[in-house]
């Protein structure tokens, strides 16, 4: 059986923000900021203890988003986002075990990839899009033109990197299918509550796919 195809999820935007939740209370104001200015696809990143509970209010309090988990580094990682609510899936890198528990975990999935090597591996598992990352660190650009002619049915979302000024060049590659970044959503801006400020990225962010 096909694996969940996460393509029409990324289709909803071109920038999907990488968001750090300190806080658990800044967890909805920011969902609802990021949707307000036209970003509904959010990746909420496991690596603040509030992260679940994050994951959890904003699938229950923010109709309009559409929220993922990141930075799942394992089978474990993967059962506790599920268990929040999580609707999509997104690794840093793929070791063969939590390539399976993605696989089977019946949720859109983009597993993190930097090699070819490591691409062609979950090609071969069932995976469509890939996260490309550490992207700037990895070859960025240039190596995501290399290897659309070798691989021609992977997609790719790049992170890691990607900032307003450059994430136009990556859209514009036909094996793109949506980036994603910290950038709408800085440290400073949430840190005051200035979810105007987060907006107002967001909308530029979003027009970014005209
Ligand atoms: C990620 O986890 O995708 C990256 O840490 C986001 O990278 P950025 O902070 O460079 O946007």
């Amino acid at each position: 059986m096909p694996l969940p195809d996460p393509t029409p999820l990324l289709a909803k935007a071109p920038v999907i923000p990488v968001l750090t939740i300190s806080r658990l209370e800044d967890a909805v104001p920011l969902a609802r900021a990021l949707v307000e200015g036209g970003l509904p696809v959010l990746e909420v990143t496991l690596r603040t203890p509030v992260a679940c509970e994050a994951i959890a209010a904003i699938a229950r309090e923010v109709p309009d988003a559409m929220v993922g988990a990141g930075t799942v580094l394992n089978a474990d990682d993967l059962a506790r986002v599920l268990g929040a609510g999580a609707k999509f899936i997104v690794s840093p890198g793929t070791p063969a075990t939590l390539a399976d528990a993605l696989a089977a975990c019946g949720v859109p999935a983009l597993p993190g990839c930097a090699t070819v090597s490591e691409a062609m591996t979950l090609a071969r598992r069932g995976f469509q899009v890939l996260k490309f990352f550490p992207a700037e660190a990895s070859g960025g650009l240039r190596w995501l033109k290399s290897v659309a002619d070798p691989l021609p049915k992977l997609k790719f979302c790049p992170t890691g990197g990607i900032t307003l000024q450059n994430a136009p060049d990556y859209l514009a590659l036909p094996n793109i299918v949506a980036v994603g970044g910290s950038w709408v959503a800085p440290k400073d801006a949430l840190a005051s509550g200035d979810f105007a400020r987060i907006t107002a990225l967001a909308r530029e962010a979003a027009r970014l796919r005209a």
